[in-house]
Order: C-alpha cells, then structure tokens, then sequence
C-alpha cells in the first residue's frame, strides 16, 4: 500500500496539493460548505492514480485544495461506502492520502437516523463516541504494522478540544447540537425494527452508513478528529414510517446552513 500512497500524493503534490492543514470529509448535509472555499485545485477522483474509482468513469467525486477560513484545507466532496462494493480499505484510501499530504486535523459530517427519540429530525449531533457494527477493520490487513501501530488506541477517538469549541461555538450561534454515539452498520438498507430496538440497547444514539471507518484510520494516523451527524429520521421502533429517502435528504437539506457554520467557525479556531 505505501507505494501507491506514494504514488498518489506525489500526483496531488505535483497538482499543486500542497501543504493542506484541515481535511474535511463532506457528507450529506454540509455539501454547501464548498461554496465558502477558495478554491485553489480541484482534481476529479476517477483522475487520481490508485483512488478507489481510478477507472471508473461515471463517480463524480472531486478533491479540492483551497483556503478557508484563514486554514488551507483538502475537503472530500463525496466518500467512499462500504454498502457501494468497496472495501474499508479503499473507503479510507483518501484519510491515507490526505494525512501525507500533512493534515493534522479531519473534520467528517454525515447523515444519520436518531435512535435517541429526545434527538429530533433537523438536529445536529456531535459525535462523541462510537460502535463499529460494520463486521471488520479497515485496519485488518498484512502489512498495516508499516503504516502506524496495530493495535490502535480507542480509549478517545474523537478529540475533546475541538469537541468543546464545536459546543461552544453551537452556544453562540442558537444551534442545537447534541452529543452521543454514532453506530455504524453496512446499508444500504434500513434497519429492521428489532434492529433499532438492539441498537438502542446496545447504547447508541444515532446510525448511519459511513463515518467510522475513517475514524478508524484517522487514530491509527494519530490525526485530531471530531464529526458531527444531521439527524435525517426517527427510529421510533413503535411508530416506525417506512423510508422515505426524499424526506431524509429535505431534512439534511434543513439542516446544512447550521452545519456549515459550526464548521467554519471551528477551523478558525484550529
Ligand atoms: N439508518 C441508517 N442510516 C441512516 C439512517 C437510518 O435510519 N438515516 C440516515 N442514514
């Protein structure tokens, strides 16, 4: 792997990826965040040598470089899902990437289901812990001993600094932000009711798709980390709705312009 993640920084390096501070992976319900970046480079990702859609032609993620808030910053405009065929490594190739391109710090934003009924649709949750329910590692390879530690430490995977600063930044701005922890399953179908039932059980507030696999990696990177969730849905196993995806992204749609500023008030901060 560390040649190809030699190959593919010294590609972004020569496109002019130089020295980013932030990285930022935007999830549904922060695509707006692009339109307050300076855009200095933008490279599609079915352009980049060794992404996971290097050949394919139809993915319309992009990475850009740019400036904002006063921080150069490398920003993910669409990830990887393990429920679209990828594997955990390919889904968390770009935190490699964007770590030797000299981040120090990864912002991540997604969208998720509330299983804590205090937690309503149109809110906002920082997530403060987590549940991998994805049924491997992203760091379960030969190999991964020569990229950073194994054994990867958990005991506090997202960072409790900017945790605070998110919080008091939510404070000053009106915005309702909660805390709790954000389980990840496979999709990319919802879950059963028996399933939101165990998930609540289990100690979770939020699910979702994605997220966790990158955070994984961004701890055995030792990068600072925090995310934060939109809550799209209700998991009220009592009263459950079947899905209804145009609600779900009408809700994240509701949700970004408070997402957007806590985001860009924070990597003033950092
Ligand atoms: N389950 C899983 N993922 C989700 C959900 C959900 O209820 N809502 C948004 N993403």
């Amino acid at each position: 792997m560390l040649k190809f993640i030699t190959e593919t920084v010294d590609f972004l390096k020569e496109k002019g990826f130089e020295n980013p501070e932030v990285g930022i992976i935007l999830g549904t319900g922060l695509g707006q965040l692009i339109n307050e970046v300076d855009i200095i480079k933008e490279v599609s990702y079915n352009h980049i040598p060794n992404f996971p859609t290097a050949t394919v032609e139809f993915h319309k993620g992009k990475l850009i470089f740019g400036e904002l808030a006063g921080k150069k910053v490398v920003v993910m405009q669409g990830r990887f899902h393990l429920y679209e065929g990828y594997t955990l490594q390919d889904v968390t190739y770009p935190v490699r990437i964007m770590e030797k391109l000299g981040i120090h710090t990864l912002l991540v934003s997604n969208a998720a289901g509330a299983i804590n009924l205090n937690f309503k649709k149109g809110e906002l949750m920082l997530i403060e812990d987590h549940i991998n329910l994805q049924g491997s590692s992203p760091l379960a390879f030969k190999g991964v001993e020569l990229l950073g530690e194994r054994f990867t430490d958990m005991s506090a995977p997202y960072n409790d600094t900017i945790n605070s600063t998110f919080k008091s930044i939510a404070k000053t701005n009106n915005i309702t932000l909660h805390e709790g922890v954000y389980v990840s399953v496979v999709g990319p179908q919802l879950e059963t009711r028996a399933e939101y039932r165990m998930l609540k059980i289990i100690g979770a507030d939020a699910v979702g798709m994605s997220t966790v696999p990158e955070i994984i990696v961004a701890n055995h990177l030792n990068l600072k980390v925090a995310a934060v969730s939109v809550l799209t849905d209700e998991c009220d196993p009592d009263n459950l709705e079947p899905v209804n995806i145009e609600e779900i992204i009408a809700m994240a749609a509701k949700a970004e312009p408070d997402m957007v500023t806590l985001f860009k008030e924070l990597i003033k901060t950092l």
